[in-house]
């Protein structure tokens, strides 16, 4: 698959992490006249994320949305980007592009069996699993015309139950199954859903201190002693590959080990 197209990319969670590194590393890949659109709540986190794109690619637009996507609704999904939109003609662009990379990873204090606050869940998937199908269905519908290109980062977790993850696991995989039927209704639309592995970010540093499970906190502090813990950079850099390789199926379920 080729990247280097004008592309209008959509990317959530970009202001840190795994979301930021992808925003940089794709966006360096786009042609002139590209458009990236992001989102994440931190409007300097952002911001920084923006000045790093523009210092590797500076013939691109950057427009930011600081926003709380926990409680954002489909309506404002919808005018943000009619907002973002403006002037643009969608149809110009050679690929339309969206990494669905925001994520929390939940309550990992308490077990399954604690688990029974139904606000709670709602609040959850509200974040990780409502609202990414709301984006989802803009992005799908405002972007008819033309080549689309849908990533999903998903988990291992969302595949294979890990103690203390109840709710994350739920959420990925309900959010991945989603994503697969997509791909599988969808026949001119590629889907990936990539699962970056474990990565030395803040979502792990929250598992490393308060997992209720002793085996998860020990596995993250060891392999950020031992530096086997990937780095943004590399699973990134990976999950460029398998794109530009192109061996998968839509809707496929690829991890950075695989
Ligand atoms: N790290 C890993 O080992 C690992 C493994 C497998 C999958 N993943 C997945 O990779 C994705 C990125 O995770 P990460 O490790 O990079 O986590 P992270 O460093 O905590 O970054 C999460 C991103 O999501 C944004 N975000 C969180 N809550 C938000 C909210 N309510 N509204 C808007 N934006 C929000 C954060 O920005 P603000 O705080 O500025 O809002 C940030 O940009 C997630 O989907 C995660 O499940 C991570």
């Amino acid at each position: 698959m080729d990247l280097n197209q004008k592309t209008i990319f959509i990317l959530t969670g970009a202001s840190k992490g795994i979301g930021k590194t992808l925003a940089i590393e794709c966006c360096r890949l786009f042609k002139p006249e590209s458009l990236a659109i992001l989102f994440a709540r931190s409007a300097s986190g952002l911001e920084e994320t923006r000045n790093e794109i523009i210092a590797v690619n500076s013939d691109i637009t950057v427009k930011v949305f600081p926003l709380d996507l926990g409680e954002i609704s489909s309506e404002e999904y919808h005018d943000t980007l009619t907002n973002a939109l403006d002037g643009v003609g969608v149809n110009d662009f050679e690929r339309a592009f969206i990494v669905h990379n925001v994520g929390s990873v939940g309550d990992v204090t308490k077990s399954a069996k604690e688990l029974g606050d139904i606000e709670n869940w709602k609040k959850y998937f509200h974040l990780n699993v409502f609202g990414v199908c709301a984006l989802n269905t803009e992005f799908m519908r405002r972007f008819e015309d033309i080549p689309k290109l849908v990533v999903n980062i998903t988990s291992k977790v969302g595949i294979e139950p890990f103690p203390s993850m109840a709710e994350y696991g739920a959420g990925k995989a309900a959010r991945e199954m989603y994503f697969r039927v997509l791909a599988l209704e969808e026949k001119d639309t590629t889907v990936l859903n990539y699962s970056p592995g474990p990565v030395d970010t803040d979502m792990t540093i929250i598992v490393q201190e308060e997992s209720m499970s002793e085996e998860l906190r020990e596995g993250f502090r060891s392999s950020r002693e031992q530096k086997t813990i990937l780095t943004t950079q590399l699973t990134t850099a990976k999950c460029l590959a398998v794109l530009k390789e192109f061996k998968f199926k839509s809707g496929d379920h690829v991890d950075y080990y695989d």
